[in-house]
This record gives C-alpha cells, structure tokens and sequence, in this order.
C-alpha cells in the first residue's frame, strides 16, 4: 500500500454495511468473514477504501449508530479477530478501511449511560447532559422530525430529562466533560492502533451545547475536535478523520479549521444540487454551490456522493428547493423521510443508464473523494415499504439464484427481504450477469474508476468552471502542475451544442480519455462540442 499520508485525497471509498454484503454463515446476515470474501471483487471495481457502517455491540434500533460497546464486535458481525482479519486482507490488496466514530451519543444501553441514570450522584452522571425540565436549549432543532418531538427524553429512572438530538434511545454524551473526550480518544487509539487508517466522525456539530444558540457548531466543538486531532497526529501518521457535518459550505469549512481539525469533510449541500440541476436541465444549482464553496487548506479534502445509506438529505436547501426535489424525486409520500427522500440512485434516475452514468462522471469529475455507496454501481434498487432507512440497505445482489447470492439461509431468516420485483429485482441485477457484459453499468463503472484514478487532476487539482452560453451543458477544466482536464455534460434530456471558449488552451489537443481518440486542435473559435442527451465528455488537454 503506497505510504502517501495525503492518500485520501485520491481515494475512491466505497461505503458498506457489513449485515449487508455477504452472509458467509447462514445466517441471514452478513459478517466479517462474508465481507473479507469478497475483498477480490472491491479490488477488482478499483475502489480505494472501504468505509463501514458501525458493526459494534449495539441493541440495533438506528441499525447500530446507538453503540452499547466501542470497543468490541457485534456478535452478528464476528469478532474483534474476524476484523483483524478482514483489515489485514483489506491492507493486503491495498485497500483502506475507514470506520465510524459515532461520538456525539451512546445507546442507552450502554453501561456509561446505564451507570449515569441509576442515581444523581453516580460518579458517570455528568458523562450525559441532564435537566430538571424540558426547556433549556429551545432553539437546537429537532433532526428525526418523524419520531422525535423534543430534544428532551424523560429518564423514569434517576427522574429528570437527558439531552439527544437523534432518536430518544440515543442519550448525548457531554462534550464538557474531560473524561468523556478522555474515553473516546482510548477508543480511537484502540482502532487505530489495530491498524483501521481513517475514521468518519458521526453527527459531528452537535458535540457541545449553549444556551441560546442551535446548539451546532460551537467554537466549544471545534475545540474538541483539535484536541482529537493533536492527539492523533502525536500518536499515528496517515490516519483520516471525515466529518459528518450536514451544514452550509461555509459552516463545514470551519470542520477543517487550519488543516488541523478534519481532514475531509462530507460536501453535503453539493448532493442535492446534482439532482436539482439533472431535472430542471441547466446547471445554475451545480455553478451556485461550487462557487460558494470556500478554499479549503491543502491537505484537506471534500467527500462528494450521491446516495449513501441515509435519506437524501435535503437540509441544506432552500424551502422552494425542497418543494421541488420532492415534486419531482419523491412522488410517492412513502419516499420522503424526515426532512428527505429514502431511495437509492437507480430509482432515482428512473433506471435510466444515461442519467446514471452521467451522475457518476460528475461525481468522479468534480473536486473531492467520491463515495459510492454500495450497490448503486450495479444500478441496486430500493423499497420504500420498509420502515425507516431499510429500504435502502437491502442485501446485496451477487447472482439470479438463491437469496440473490447473499446468503443460504431460508429467505425468512434475512435481516431484511431482496429486492425483487422485475426492474430492480435480483433475477435482473446482480454482479454475475453484469460481470459478462462490457456494457453493463458494473464495467462501465470500472473503466470510469480506473479512469478517475489514473491521474491526480481529479482529487487535487483546481478547478475551472467555463461559462457556455448553453446553460444546459456544464463545463469545468480541472488542473494540477502542467495536467488540464476538460469535463463537457450535457444535463439535459435532449441532444445540445455548446461553443466553449478555450483559447487560453490554444495549440492543445483533447483526447477523449476513455476512448483514447484525438479531437480537433483547439484554436482561436470558440471550440464548438455536440453532446447527445446526458452525454458527458472527460479530455485531457494535450499541448504538442
Ligand atoms: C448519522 C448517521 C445516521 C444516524 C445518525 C445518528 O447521521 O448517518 O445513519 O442515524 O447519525 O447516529
């Protein structure tokens, strides 16, 4: 594995929930050991680094974001030696692996918080954050606005309220208390001493509370986070800390401080602008975000994506934007969760391979690390008739026979029913068949990795955006040292000509990168470019 410290900045990271890859067991979830077999096929899509869905003990009501043990396996998953295991094969084929650190909350079933509400004066009361009523902090909002109606839940036990800003059973840690920051760094040595090379920080902004303001983003925060990182760049070298911080872009900027906070950051308001500028056709959303996207210091690194294994989020959108997004992305009422919609990319594109392919090339072209969640690169469907965010972490579809190759179990015994009906269904999709073609969406996606991969434009460098007067066609050219690339979309439904004016590129040449083929020299005309529906050109700008 190359030692590069900055390797997350060329990083293609794969997001993966270990029940629902591989059920080597029979069980009818997936664990470590099914996950470790197939290592072969991540090498083989060209991926990077593998981030995972937190797999420790947990009653598993948020699918194991409410941990009741950090430094341990969940019994479901495997043991602590079955992730040794399963990290030193991933290292082996020069993969990373990227865990969670769910830091903001524990369950309540974890013994810190069983401890801190058996009495008002347990020495792990203040681990928590406790009121004798409901009203302080009024203006944090509310985020599970489906489940939850107050920040506040009533403790029977030691009779007073506990603070949580996600589902009631998920009690805050408190973030002003030494001790608290003192247990979560034992646990980040713990997995990075075991050799795990990055971690995403969960739900990061809610850390510290102050009366009077939202309760996000505290300068307090902030604190805790340099002192995370100081003490991890004392400690280990290499090692990634990624935020999850679902705010403006220039409230994330803040998470990556001097380069001495995180080192990536998830660029959440980009997500539904993607989306936004794909339907109304014309790039405004897509220009808008990235041109208020603030510098980011150099060894820092935004994390793009298009799904992941939450709701699409559109928090960070205006009211008429959200309208809009689920006029035309969640039709269905069952579709919208929270402030979001609960489907996968396919669906969401309609199964349409173009608006596919096209979304990935934007994704694998525009600044930061893509992070493809698992799945979407067979083009995965999802089923919105399952509770909460099931819907989209059904197994994964290996083959067309049993359990779609996930698992030999009795389909009853699966954590979660497959997909199955004829568009999306296993029988249709699945890596098997899509392993025969060299048109499927699964290689198609290969080439479009390796090609992501085989320069460092991509992931560093800077970039460009043109101004065609055709704003259905979004042009940019990314650039590092002496290396131009110029990425051409068409994001419209029907076919479009755009007249670029490259004459700072005079003399070069485009080659098309994934056919190879030369285009006509750019001159002093503005450079004319015909795109059929969805069509997106990547060229590397040769100079002669
Ligand atoms: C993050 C996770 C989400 C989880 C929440 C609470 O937002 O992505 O899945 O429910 O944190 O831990």
């Amino acid at each position: 594995m190359e030692s590069d410290a900055l390797w997350y900045k060329d990083a293609v990271i794969y997001e993966v929930h270990v029940r629902g890859f591989y059920d080597a067991d029979g069980d009818g979830a997936g664990e470590f050991r099914g996950l470790t077999l197939k290592l072969d096929y991540l090498a083989d899509l060209g991926v990077s680094a593998i981030w995972l869905l937190p797999f420790y003990p947990s009653p598993l009501r948020d699918d194991g974001y409410d941990i009741a043990d950090y430094g341990n396996i969940h019994q479901a998953y495997g043991t602590l030696d079955d992730f040794r295991m399963f990290l030193e094969e991933a290292h082996r084929r020069g993969l990373r692996v990227i865990t969670e650190l769910v830091l903001n909350h524990t369950s309540d079933q974890h013994p810190w918080f069983q401890e801190a509400r058996s009495s008002r004066t347990n020495p792990r009361r203040d681990w928590y954050v406790w009121s004798d009523t409901p009203d302080r902090y009024k203006q944090a909002r509310i985020i599970f606005t489906d489940t939850e109606l107050s920040n506040w839940a009533w403790d029977p036990v030691s009779k007073s309220y506990y603070w949580h800003r996600f589902f009631n059973h998920q009690p805050d840690l408190n973030y002003d208390n030494p001790a608290v920051r003192e247990a979560m760094w034992e646990v980040m040595k713990f997995w990075f001493a075991m050799g795990v090379d990055g971690m995403r920080l969960d739900a990061v902004p809610y850390l510290v509370e102050r009366e009077g303001t939202s309760c996000e983003n505290l300068a307090e925060t902030h604190e805790v986070l340099r002192d995370l990182r100081q003490r991890v760049d004392a400690e280990f070298s290499g090692k990634m800390l990624l935020a999850e911080a679902n705010q403006w872009p220039r409230d994330v900027r803040e998470y990556f401080g001097n380069g001495d906070q995180c080192h990536m950051a998830f660029h959440f308001p980009l997500m539904p602008r993607m989306f936004m500028a794909i339907k109304l056709e014309d790039r405004k959303p897509i220009v808008d975000i990235l041109e208020r996207t603030p510098e980011i210091p150099a060894s820092c690194q935004w994390g793009t994506f298009l799904r992941n294994h939450d709701e699409l989020t559109l928090e960070m959108v205006t009211d008429e934007e959200r309208d809009y997004m689920y006029d035309e992305f969640a039709r269905e009422r069952r579709a919208k969760l929270n402030l979001g919609i609960r489907r996968r990319l396919a669906p969401l594109m309609e199964g349409d391979r173009r608006r596919i392919e096209l979304m990935n090339g934007l994704l694998m072209s525009l600044p930061g690390s893509p992070i493809l969640y698992y799945g979407d690169e067979i083009g995965m469907g999802d089923n919105i008739y399952l509770g909460d965010r099931n819907g989209v972490r059904t197994p994964m579809q290996w083959n067309g026979g049993w359990n779609a190759g996930f698992s030999s179990a009795d389909p009853e015994q699966l954590y979660s029913p497959i997909i199955s009906n004829p568009i999306y269904g296993y029988q249709a999709v699945n890596v098997e068949s899509q392993r025969r073609f060299d048109h499927s969406l699964l290689s198609w996606m290969k080439r479009l990795i390796r090609l992501r991969k085989s320069t460092r434009v991509f992931g560093r460098g800077a970039i460009e955006l043109l101004a065609p007067e055709n704003h259905r066609v979004l042009a940019y050219v990314r650039s590092l040292g002496s290396e131009r690339i110029l990425v051409v979309a068409n994001l419209s439904s029907q076919a479009q000509a755009a007249e670029l004016d490259l004459r700072r590129w005079k003399g070069a040449i485009p080659i098309e990168m994934f056919g190879g083929n030369l285009f006509p020299p750019i001159g002093d005309a503005p450079y004319l470019l015909t795109l059929g529906p969805y069509q997106f050109y990547w060229f590397r700008l040769r100079r002669l």
